[in-house]
């Protein structure tokens, strides 16, 4: 059984990673409240001291619109940090799995953005994530680096539980319907990260996986789109509001976001012979989770 050190656990990533790695390999699971990751020499001694043989890490600043008025604490945590434990595992040769995003693009065009595409990020969190990707490579660590896009899950703070909230409170929502993703549940996330797991196990100290792929649930929508389909999979559960599609321009934020988010995903595919389910499967299993009896 490989040791592993989950980064950023109290996320809504980290949560299903904890939950679900835990019963197949050694996992120490940190969260923020035990690490903070603006403390480099903590984050170093907390690496060395567990010497795992893979580091996960979920940890981010993930507020994308306060990072434009953050930009140093967005820095620390999304390109700094993970520089430094990709410095930590080159020295003892182990795997680093990390997550970045689709915001490291332009959004520019309709075509879905390949690995090898040029990166051109509009806001400081896309940067900093960018970043954070570089730090990673020119720290020389054998990495599996994950660019995903418009996570939600279960548990955490997302636009699912926004929808269902604001449902709940209004009879009307307005939703940008000009910029076209792909939801990706951190369930889905968490069963390619098991796949990646068991091949890098299984291919022992062969550094040809290393490197950055696209890993986003199939399939293509607007915001405007999964608001819709989260009302008709909660539909007799809740009140259903009216969602009335809008432009970007119609719902200013700090921070700009791509138009064009569509990832493709065939390099994961072939790689660790993995197809990402559709993202309206994947949003079925999510609300079958939350509507199912045992959920508190
Ligand atoms: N959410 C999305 O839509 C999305 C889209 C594309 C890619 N991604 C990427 O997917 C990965 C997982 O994100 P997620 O959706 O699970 O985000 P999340 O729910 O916001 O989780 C991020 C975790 O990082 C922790 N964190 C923040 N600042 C930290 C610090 N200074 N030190 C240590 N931990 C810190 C957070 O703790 P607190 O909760 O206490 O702040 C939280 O537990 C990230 O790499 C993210 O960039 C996310």
């Amino acid at each position: 059984m490989p040791r592993i050190l989950l980064l950023g656990a109290g996320g809504q990533l980290g949560m299903q990673l904890a939950r679900r790695l835990a019963a197949e390999v050694e996992l120490i699971a940190v969260t923020r409240a035990e690490l903070d990751f603006t403390d480099a020499t903590a984050l170093r001694a907390a690496i060395q001291q567990a010497n795992p043989q893979i580091v996960i890490n979920a940890a981010a600043y993930t507020a994308v619109d306060k990072a434009e008025s953050e930009p140093e604490a967005a820095r620390l945590v999304n390109a700094i940090a993970p520089g430094v434990i990709a410095e930590e595992l080159a020295r003892t040769n182990s795997w680093l799995i990390h997550y970045s995003t689709d915001y490291v693009f332009d959004g520019s065009g309709t075509r879905p953005w390949m690995e090898t595409d040029p990166t051109g990020p509009l806001s400081v969190y896309g940067q900093t994530k960018l970043d954070g990707e570089l730090a990673i490579a020119a720290a020389g660590c054998r990495h599996v680096t994950l660019r995903t896009s418009w996570v939600y899950a279960a548990e955490g703070r997302n636009f699912l539980h926004t929808m269902l909230r604001l449902g709940r409170e209004r009879d009307l929502l307005k939703i940008v319907d000009d910029q076209i993703g792909a939801p990706t549940s951190a369930e889905a996330i968490t069963e390619a990260t098991q796949i990646v797991l068991r091949q890098l196990a299984a291919s022992g100290d062969d550094a040809g996986a290393s490197g950055v792929y696209h890993l986003a649930c199939a399939g293509e929508t607007s915001w405007c789109g999964f608001a819709r389909a989260i009302f008709s999979e909660f539909a007799g559960k809740q009140k259903a509001p009216e969602v009335v599609p809008i432009p970007t321009e119609a719902y200013p934020t700090p921070a700009r976001r791509p138009r064009n988010s569509r990832l493709n995903c065939t390099k994961f595919t072939a790689q660790f012979g993995f197809r990402m389910p559709h993202w309206e499967d994947a949003l079925h299993e999510v609300a079958a989770e939350l509507l199912s009896p045992e959920h508190k």
